[in-house]
This record gives structure tokens, C-alpha cells and sequence, in this order.
């Protein structure tokens, strides 16, 4: 695994017992669980950055239910079609990794590929990264920031960004030139049957990563996953509504009529891409 640089000074940091140092002096202890965290506090704009613990926690147990399996599947496809034929050690990094779902899954399809895979999950959420400690342990987790990857520059051979904050000057950074990044966002169709008991008007949401990317990549490949599934139960359709931005912004009216709901039907629609670091 290449080694990480101090997000204080950018030089190499050395993994001793327990804990990575750089040679001026800058330390970071292993957590019990395993990550490192290299957030620093004076880079904070909160003290408690990213998914809280009750997102992570129903992001978790959604996931776990499978209803995106096929979706996790699909995604490491395409990212063992696109490193086919690599030789070397891999290099992946899944940014904004949350508690490490399709981390972990994608590490287990790519090794069965017969890739020599080494995998870095980063998030800005101690919560989530903590969560995803327990996915893999032959993955390396960190709390960091996107917007800093503590990486070496031009290091990196795969990105994935699962619904996660663009950042294109940081990847750019850290992907070798050829690199590959494979970006998941919503369609316009994702969960519109929870959106529409939520919003009187639902509208798409216009999100197009691809346009702010065109400075540092090239669109090789683009496809769009969908397909419906159904909530049986009241307590999943909760979960659901737990791990979404909409939790927070629901109305009265309308919380009290998800809680009634006893089944939902719903819609996953994704839309991938993967572009070549130019
Ligand atoms: C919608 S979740 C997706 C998590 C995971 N990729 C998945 O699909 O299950 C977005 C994640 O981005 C993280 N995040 C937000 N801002 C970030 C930043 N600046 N750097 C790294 N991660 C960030 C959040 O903590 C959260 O875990
Ligand atoms: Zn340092």
C-alpha cells in the first residue's frame, strides 16, 4: 500500500506500532478500531463533520437488506472490466466511503478478478469510517477530508465516488495520469415514490458531475441502472428515510403519513459513469 503524506506538511508518513509519523515530527494514532484519522481540528468547519451516527447507522442496516446489491454489483463490473489486465498492485481509493458497503464488496470482487488490490476507504465522518472498520480489515481507513486527500500526488489508480461530494482538484491530484474515476449519482427517477410523499413538487434536480470534470477527465463510459424494489415494512421504510438528506427537511403531515406506511414500492435509478484521468 503506498504510504500516506501528513496533512500537515505533505511529507511521507511512517507506519510505526500503532502509529504514523513524519519526519518533522507530526504523529496520528491508530484508533482502536483500526482507521487513522488525519482530520485536523483546526481544518474543521464543524466539530462533528459528515453523516451523524444515526445516518450511518440506517444507511447501514438499509444497505444490509440487499435492495442495492444488484447496484454494488454493477459497480464492480465495470471497475474490474476498466482494470482488466493490470499487473501491478491496485491502488483504489473509495471517497466519501460512508460505512463501507460497496467498499468492502468491491475489494472482494476485484480480489475474485484476480486483481491485486489495495484499498483505501476515506470519509469525513468518524462515525461512518468507524462503521466501515468492521466491513473489511484488510482495507486501510481514514477520517480525513476529500477536499485534502492525504495521499501522495499522482499515486492513485482507481476513485470511486458513490453519491458523494465532487471534488475534482483533489482527485485529479492524487490519480495517476490515466487513472480511472467511477462516479455513482442519482438519476432523476431515484426513490421518486419516497420523494413525491415528501415534496408536493418534485423536480430533477439538474446535477450534472460530468460538466465540472471536463477540465482534468475524459468520459469513456456512462450507463444508467434501473430497476424497482419494494419496502415491506414499516421499519425499513424508517431506515430508508434515516440514511436520505429528506429526513430532515420532513413536515409534520407528512412524517406522520410514512409512519403509516406499511409497504412501499420505489424506483433505484443510478447513473455511472467512468472517465479517464487525462
Ligand atoms: C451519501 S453518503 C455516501 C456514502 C457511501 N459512498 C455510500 O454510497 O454508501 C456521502 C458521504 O460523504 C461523506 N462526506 C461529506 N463531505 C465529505 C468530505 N468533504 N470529504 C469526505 N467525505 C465527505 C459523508 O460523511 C457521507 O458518508
Ligand atoms: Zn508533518
Amino acid at each position: 500500500m503506498m504510504p500516506l503524506v501528513c496533512p500537515l506538511c505533505r511529507e511521507p508518513l511512517e507506519e510505526q506500532p500503532r502509529q504514523l509519523r513524519c519526519s518533522n515530527g507530526h504523529s496520528y494514532d491508530q484508533a482502536r478500531q483500526g482507521y487513522w484519522n488525519l482530520l485536523l481540528v483546526q481544518r474543521k468547519r464543524s466539530l462533528d463533520p459528515g453523516d451523524n451516527a444515526a445516518m450511518v447507522q440506517a444507511r447501514r442496516a438499509f444497505l444490509d437488506q440487499g435492495h442495492y446489491a444488484p447496484l454494488s454489483q454493477r459497480i464492480n463490473g465495470l471497475l474490474a472490466g476498466a482494470l482488466a489486465g493490470h499487473d501491478e498492485a491496485v491502488e483504489l481509493l473509495d471517497l466519501g466511503c460512508g460505512e463501507g458497503y460497496y467498499s468492502a464488496r468491491m475489494e472482494q470482487a476485484l480480489c475474485a478478478a484476480g486483481l491485486n488490490v489495495s484499498l483505501t476507504g476515506l470519509d469525513i465522518s468518524k462515525h461512518a469510517v468507524r462503521a466501515a472498520c468492521q466491513r473489511s480489515r484488510t482495507a486501510r481507513w481514514l477520517v480525513a477530508s476529500g477536499a485534502d486527500i492525504p495521499l501522495p500526488p499522482a499515486s492513485v489508480d482507481a476513485i470511486t465516488l458513490l453519491f458523494s461530494r465532487l471534488m475534482p482538484e483533489s482527485m485529479a491530484k492524487v490519480l495517476k495520469p490515466g487513472g480511472l474515476l467511477l462516479l455513482a449519482w442519482p438519476g432523476d427517477a431515484h426513490l421518486i415514490e419516497l420523494r413525491r410523499h415528501i415534496y408536493s413538487d418534485v423536480r430533477p434536480s439538474g446535477y450534472d458531475p460530468l460538466a465540472q470534470l471536463q477540465a482534468h477527465f475524459s468520459l469513456e463510459q456512462q450507463h444508467r441502472v434501473q430497476y424497482p424494489f419494494t419496502l415491506t415494512d414499516s421499519d425499513s421504510i424508517q431506515t430508508l428515510l434515516g440514511m436520505t438528506p429528506h429526513s430532515q427537511r420532513l413536515a409534520p403531515e407528512a412524517r406522520t403519513s410514512l409512519h403509516a406506511l406499511t409497504q412501499l414500492g420505489l424506483t433505484l435509478d443510478v447513473n455511472l459513469a467512468v472517465l479517464k484521468r487525462l
